[in-house]
């Protein structure tokens, strides 16, 4: 089976992992630093805080920008839970507005109308590794003075305009989980260019010490690891060599599936480097798609198959939407392999498979 994702991880980064074991510094310690500066590097940040997981980096950005009970949080509903359970942790209402069909990000038209006197942060996600429209984005939050943070948990390396995610709002999140474009295991990190945030997150997600011992507002236990660190810093130096590959896989499968008129091939905007952490098509009959690509040992991904405001928990919580583009898309789209570890063979394989879909 071809998998959908695959990290990778080389004797460099398992030498760093024991060099750390050996060091007996476990927990957070001159790794996370080391991670954090390089990191704060790479996206052009002035400060970058190290953190357990995405999740976590996105819970202590909203808590650091003062987002929390009554206030309302615009995002898109098409996107991993994480994004906008953030505002649900700091007791904040999220209020979904609907997708660009072509981007599948927040389309910026429908920001504006969504803004209430409660409205008090956007946060809007590069989805599968192509940046939101973020000049539109940061035009809108600046005439409202509304906080702009971006989930990146799935565009380490992408541009904007030549432009490095993670240093285009206010604030920005990556994740490191393992089907991202680089890992950690778990783990996240916060940038920003802000002093007073990149304090307030150091707090938060040490359990709100200003000082060993001195618990000054509420915080957690979102540190990350070392041993985490040292891996994230390795990766991070095959970041770039990673993205080329990916974008290299894509373009390879879109020269040879565009002209295919029963599947929609992924659309690039201008001026941006797409980092395809996903390649996603769009397909009609998807239940029978995925049974024919497993079978033909395809591994594929459905991100996502509902709107976040079909989750039981935020209908639950009554919070409904209307956003018939990502109900459209999230019964169409269809990931397939684009990883750097696929072989031309891998490549050429899915090629086939697709199109010589029975239909
Ligand atoms: C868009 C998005 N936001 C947030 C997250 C959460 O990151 P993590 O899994 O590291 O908590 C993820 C990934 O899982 C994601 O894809």
């Amino acid at each position: 089976m071809i998998p959908i994702a695959s990290p990778i991880i080389e004797n460099d980064e398992i030498q760093e992992v024991v060099n750390v074991l050996r060091s007996g510094f476990l927990a957070q310690g001159p790794k996370v630093e080391e991670f954090e500066k390089a990191f704060a590097n790479y996206t052009n940040s002035r400060h970058a805080v190290a953190t357990s997981s995405g999740t976590s980096a996105l819970h202590v950005a909203l808590s650091a920008a003062g987002v929390g009970k009554g206030d309302e949080v615009i995002t898109t509903p098409f996107s991993f839970a994480a994004t906008s359970n953030a505002a649900l942790y700091v007791g904040a209402r999220p209020v979904f507005v609907d997708i660009n069909p072509l981007t599948y990000n927040i389309d910026p038209e429908g920001i504006e109308d969504a803004i209430t006197r409660d409205t008090k942060a956007i946060i809007v996600v590069h989805l599968y590794g192509q940046p939101a429209e973020m000049d539109h984005i940061k035009d809108i939050g600046e005439d409202h003075g509304l906080i702009v943070i971006e989930d990146a948990a799935q565009a380490h390396g992408a541009l904007y305009h030549g432009r490095k995610v993670g240093s285009l709002g206010d604030i920005a999140c990556f994740s490191f989980y393992p089907t991202k474009n680089i890992t950690t295991g778990e783990g996240g990190m916060i940038t920003t260019d802000d002093e007073d945030i990149a304090r307030l997150a150091r707090m938060i997600r040490s359990h709100g010490e200003s000082e060993r011992y001195e618990h000054v507002i509420l915080g957690y236990n979102f540190r990350m690891t070392d041993i985490a660190a040292a891996i994230g810093i390795v990766q991070l130096k095959k970041l770039d060599k990673f993205n080329d590959r990916r974008i290299e896989n894509a373009e390879y499968l879109t020269e040879n599936l565009e002209a295919l008129d029963y599947i929609k091939t992924p659309y690039v905007m201008d001026d941006v480097k797409h980092v395809f952490h996903q390649y996603t098509v769009r397909v009609e009959n998807r239940e029978r798609w995925i049974e024919y690509l497993r079978g033909e040992g395809i591994g594929v991904g459905v991100h996502y198959p509902r709107p976040i405001y079909r989750q039981p928990l935020y209908e639950d919580l009554g919070l409904v939407a209307d956003c018939p583009e990502a109900e459209k898309a999230s019964r169409e789209v269809l990931s397939l392999p684009v990883h750097p570890s696929l072989t031309m063979d891998d490549l050429d394989r899915i090629i086939d498979a697709v199109e010589n879909f029975p239909g």
